[in-house]
Protein backbone atom coordinates (compact mmCIF):
# COMPACT_ATOMS: atom_id res chain seq x y z
CA UNK A 1 0.00 0.00 0.00
CA UNK A 2 1.47 3.51 -1.19
CA UNK A 3 0.69 6.52 0.82
CA UNK A 4 0.07 9.61 -0.72
CA UNK A 5 1.56 12.70 1.14
CA UNK A 6 0.90 16.40 1.11
CA UNK A 7 3.82 18.56 0.25
CA UNK A 8 4.41 21.13 2.37
CA UNK A 9 3.43 24.13 1.24
CA UNK A 10 7.19 25.65 1.84
CA UNK A 11 7.97 22.81 -1.03
CA UNK A 12 6.03 24.08 -3.56
CA UNK A 13 7.09 27.72 -2.97
CA UNK A 14 10.85 26.57 -3.85
CA UNK A 15 11.98 26.66 -0.23
CA UNK A 16 13.67 24.22 1.98
CA UNK A 17 11.70 21.77 4.20
CA UNK A 18 11.60 21.11 6.85
CA UNK A 19 12.31 24.74 6.67
CA UNK A 20 15.07 25.92 9.25
CA UNK A 21 16.69 28.62 10.24
CA UNK A 22 20.45 29.12 8.39
CA UNK A 23 22.20 30.93 11.37
CA UNK A 24 25.42 32.71 10.48
CA UNK A 25 28.42 32.85 12.58
CA UNK A 26 28.18 35.17 15.76
CA UNK A 27 30.67 37.88 15.35
CA UNK A 28 33.60 38.74 17.65
CA UNK A 29 34.55 42.14 18.60
CA UNK A 30 37.79 42.81 20.08
CA UNK A 31 37.57 46.47 21.61
CA UNK A 32 40.40 48.61 23.04
CA UNK A 33 40.65 51.90 25.00
CA UNK A 34 42.89 53.25 27.53
CA UNK A 35 45.27 50.33 27.35
CA UNK A 36 42.23 47.59 28.11
CA UNK A 37 41.46 45.01 25.52
CA UNK A 38 37.40 43.67 25.96
CA UNK A 39 36.21 41.04 24.09
CA UNK A 40 32.75 40.10 23.59
CA UNK A 41 30.39 37.99 21.07
CA UNK A 42 27.53 40.06 19.08
CA UNK A 43 24.66 38.31 17.29
CA UNK A 44 24.95 38.97 13.89
CA UNK A 45 24.11 41.88 11.93
CA UNK A 46 24.63 44.03 15.44
CA UNK A 47 25.34 48.07 15.84
CA UNK A 48 27.69 48.86 19.00
CA UNK A 49 26.29 51.71 20.02
CA UNK A 50 22.82 50.46 19.76
CA UNK A 51 23.74 47.13 22.33
CA UNK A 52 25.93 50.31 24.55
CA UNK A 53 22.08 51.89 24.27
CA UNK A 54 20.63 48.88 25.96
CA UNK A 55 23.86 48.37 28.42
CA UNK A 56 25.37 45.37 26.37
CA UNK A 57 29.08 44.71 25.43
CA UNK A 58 30.96 47.25 24.70
CA UNK A 59 28.76 49.39 27.32
CA UNK A 60 30.24 50.94 29.38
CA UNK A 61 33.61 51.32 27.49
CA UNK A 62 32.32 52.45 24.06
CA UNK A 63 32.35 56.25 23.96
CA UNK A 64 29.46 58.05 21.90
CA UNK A 65 26.48 60.53 22.39
CA UNK A 66 23.98 61.14 19.04
CA UNK A 67 24.14 57.43 17.61
CA UNK A 68 23.18 59.06 14.31
CA UNK A 69 26.43 59.98 12.78
CA UNK A 70 26.57 63.74 14.04
CA UNK A 71 28.91 63.67 17.14
CA UNK A 72 31.91 62.09 16.03
CA UNK A 73 31.88 60.63 19.61
CA UNK A 74 31.74 57.00 18.34
CA UNK A 75 34.86 57.39 16.30
CA UNK A 76 37.11 54.33 16.62
CA UNK A 77 39.99 52.88 14.42
CA UNK A 78 39.61 49.60 12.74
CA UNK A 79 42.61 47.55 13.36
CA UNK A 80 41.17 44.14 12.17
CA UNK A 81 38.13 43.34 9.90
CA UNK A 82 37.43 46.37 7.98
CA UNK A 83 37.26 43.96 4.78
CA UNK A 84 33.74 43.17 6.16
CA UNK A 85 32.79 46.62 6.76
CA UNK A 86 30.34 48.45 4.83
CA UNK A 87 31.80 51.34 2.83
CA UNK A 88 32.28 54.55 4.64
CA UNK A 89 28.93 56.58 4.36
CA UNK A 90 28.52 60.50 3.61
CA UNK A 91 28.31 60.63 7.34
CA UNK A 92 31.34 59.81 8.44
CA UNK A 93 33.33 61.38 5.16
CA UNK A 94 31.48 64.49 7.11
CA UNK A 95 32.31 63.95 10.42
CA UNK A 96 35.85 62.31 10.31
CA UNK A 97 37.45 63.95 7.27
CA UNK A 98 40.82 63.17 6.92
CA UNK A 99 40.53 60.37 9.80
CA UNK A 100 39.02 58.03 7.44
CA UNK A 101 42.27 57.72 5.82
CA UNK A 102 44.16 56.32 9.48
CA UNK A 103 41.59 53.61 9.68
CA UNK A 104 38.42 55.74 11.47
CA UNK A 105 34.89 54.97 11.32
CA UNK A 106 31.67 56.18 13.09
CA UNK A 107 30.92 52.27 14.84
CA UNK A 108 27.21 54.00 15.08
CA UNK A 109 27.27 53.53 11.46
CA UNK A 110 28.57 49.94 11.39
CA UNK A 111 26.34 46.93 11.55
CA UNK A 112 29.02 44.21 12.19
CA UNK A 113 28.30 40.97 10.58
CA UNK A 114 31.94 39.32 11.05
CA UNK A 115 35.08 39.42 13.57
CA UNK A 116 36.05 43.21 14.07
CA UNK A 117 38.98 45.04 16.19
CA UNK A 118 38.23 48.61 17.29
CA UNK A 119 40.36 51.11 19.23
CA UNK A 120 38.88 54.03 20.60
CA UNK A 121 41.17 57.04 21.55
CA UNK A 122 40.83 57.96 25.58
CA UNK A 123 39.56 61.65 24.73
CA UNK A 124 37.53 62.43 21.66
S1 LIG B 1 27.39 58.48 18.26
FE1 LIG B 1 27.39 60.42 17.33
S2 LIG B 1 28.37 60.07 15.46
FE2 LIG B 1 28.28 58.09 16.33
Amino acid sequence: MRLAVAAPAQVARGLPWPLTRISRAMPTVVFHKGGQTYTGVVQDNTNLVVRAGIRQFPFPHLRYECGMGKCAKCACRVLAGGEHLPPVNWKEKKQLGDRIDDGYRLVCQLWIGNDVELAQDAEG
